[in-house]
């Protein structure tokens, strides 16, 4: 076996090499502390390999991201949400039966529990939809409880909560804009059944555009997963204390709410609104972006992993003419982000760094033309990714390598004192 040398105070150490299947190569550090005494140091984990996944593969430096080994672009705007979630949870395509059951299921139990829908009367009407999100998903725990030893019950958690995360995101909405509450259908696909929800009045048919159903599926499937960010790497975190999965990804939801992560959706659209107020000066707003004393950054630019186009941002990019296209639509903030993209991609600070757009960039004009209110955005990424936490939930659990994680630190603060005694303090 392959092994890595180091060299530590003149003494040499070896530590076995890990491969995957697509030639990635990680030096096993297990025994590090334990034969050499040394800790590594690595502030957000840019280095740092936590687990082996057989989830999602990305090549960052060529623009790949594959789900369970199917191309991004084979599966996104070809093939429906839902199937695309059972590939991502159970690690395969279902054959045409399991499909319609899948579908059906998830339908079934995608009505939030009567007693939590009470819930919505009660939240402040300043309350953000991400924070009623993490709230009502992570109280499902106290609907359906479960002994999180015994996980027999598993699938339904599952399908309640791929079911009832677009309800609860629609249910939010109606309560906001005062409308009555819509309920899914088993003859809807996962994405017209959420459209229906959103925009259907009880008083009449509503017919979903075929635009829009595809449109939404497409979005989905490409926040569906991107192996160990963020917010997947909070859900394993709180997972690996045998935490239950309802209160794994209601922890995962509240690190995608940041404007970093699945919050840069939100944040794009305020950006170019607030560009296109002051005149459309791109140029000023990119300038503004690289001053390090300024705390602006060009949201939806930029990628930990990423160094080339992200995928994701090549497909939105086409998705979005094609759908405009269809639905006559003219959106003057799309010029605002064309043109941004364009000056900041023959920048040296933006080429020098690797800075290109990233999923977020283009995902919410497109959410934009569906209707979708600007502070929902990060509520349909949410959406898209939770058969991905599932699935990192329900891996995490089968690995055999599975500890409760807990990284250790660089202690920097006061050496021993000793405390004087102070009447004060009684
Ligand atoms: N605008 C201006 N400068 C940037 C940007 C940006 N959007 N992104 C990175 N930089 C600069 C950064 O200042 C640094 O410069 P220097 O080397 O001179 O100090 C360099 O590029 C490297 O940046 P970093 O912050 O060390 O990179 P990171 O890997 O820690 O952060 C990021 C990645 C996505 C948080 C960051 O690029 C960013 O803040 N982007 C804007 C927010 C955003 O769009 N987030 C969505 C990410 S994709 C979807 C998701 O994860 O949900």
């Amino acid at each position: 076996m392959d092994k890595a040398k180091f060299l530590v105070s003149g003494k040499e150490y070896e530590f076995p090499l890990l491969n995957g299947t697509e030639n990635e190569v990680a030096v096993d550090i297990r025994k590090l502390r334990e034969s050499t005494g040394l800790i590594t140091y690595d502030p957000g984990y840019g280095n740092t390999g936590s687990c082996r996944s057989a989830i999602t593969f990305i090549d960052g430096d060529n623009g790949i991201l594959r789900y369970r080994g199917y191309p991004i672009e084979e599966l996104a705007g070809q093939i429906r949400f839902s199937a695309a979630a059972y590939l991502m949870v159970y690690g395969r395509l279902p054959s045409e039966s399991e499909f319609l059951e899948w579908r059906k299921q998830l339908t079934l139990n995608s009505f939030v529990h009567a007693s939590q829908v009470n819930f919505f009367d009660n939240y402040s009407a300043l309350a953000h939809p991400m924070n009623i999100l993490s709230s009502m998903v992570s109280s499902m725990s106290a609907f359906y409880p479960y002994d999180a030893e015994d996980e027999s019950d598993i699938d339904l958690h599952i399908r309640r909560l791929i079911g009832q995360v677009k309800t609860i995101a629609a249910f939010s909405y109606r309560k906001s804009v005062g409308l009555p509450y819509i309920y899914p259908r088993t003859d809807h696909s996962y994405a017209a059944n959420f459209l229906r929800m959103m925009f259907a009045t009880p008083a009449e048919e509503y017919v979903v555009p075929k635009v829009m159903e595809n449109a939404l599926d497409m979005l989905l499937i490409l926040h569906m997963d991107h192996e160990q960010n963020c917010s997947t790497s909070t859900v394993r975190m709180v997972a690996s204390s045998m935490s239950n999965i309802y209160a794994s990804v209601s922890a995962g939801i509240s690190a995608l709410w940041g404007r970093l992560h699945g919050g840069a959706n939100e944040a794009v659209l305020n950006m170019l609104q607030r560009i296109s107020e002051d005149g459309g000066n791109v140029s000023k707003y990119v300038e503004l972006a690289k001053k390090k004393d300024d705390p602006f950054r060009l949201m939806g630019f930029g990628h930990r992993v990423y160094k080339n186009f992200d995928p994701r941002s090549r497909i939105l990019k086409k998705a979005v003419d094609d759908v405009f296209n269809e639905m006559g639509i003219h959106d003057p903030l799309l010029g605002v982000a064309r043109e941004l993209e364009d000056v900041a991609l023959k920048d040296d600070f933006f080429i020098q760094r690797k800075l290109y757009p990233n999923v977020d960039f283009y995902s919410g004009i497109l959410y934009r033309a569906l209707g979708i209110p600007t502070e929902m955005f990060t509520v349909l990424f949410a959406i898209g990714r939770m058969p991905g936490w599932i699935a990192h939930w329900l891996e995490m659990r089968a690995d055999p390598d599975l500890r409760i994680q807990r990284p250790r630190q660089i202690y920097i603060g006061e050496t021993k004192r000793h405390y004087e005694k102070n009447d004060t303090f009684l």
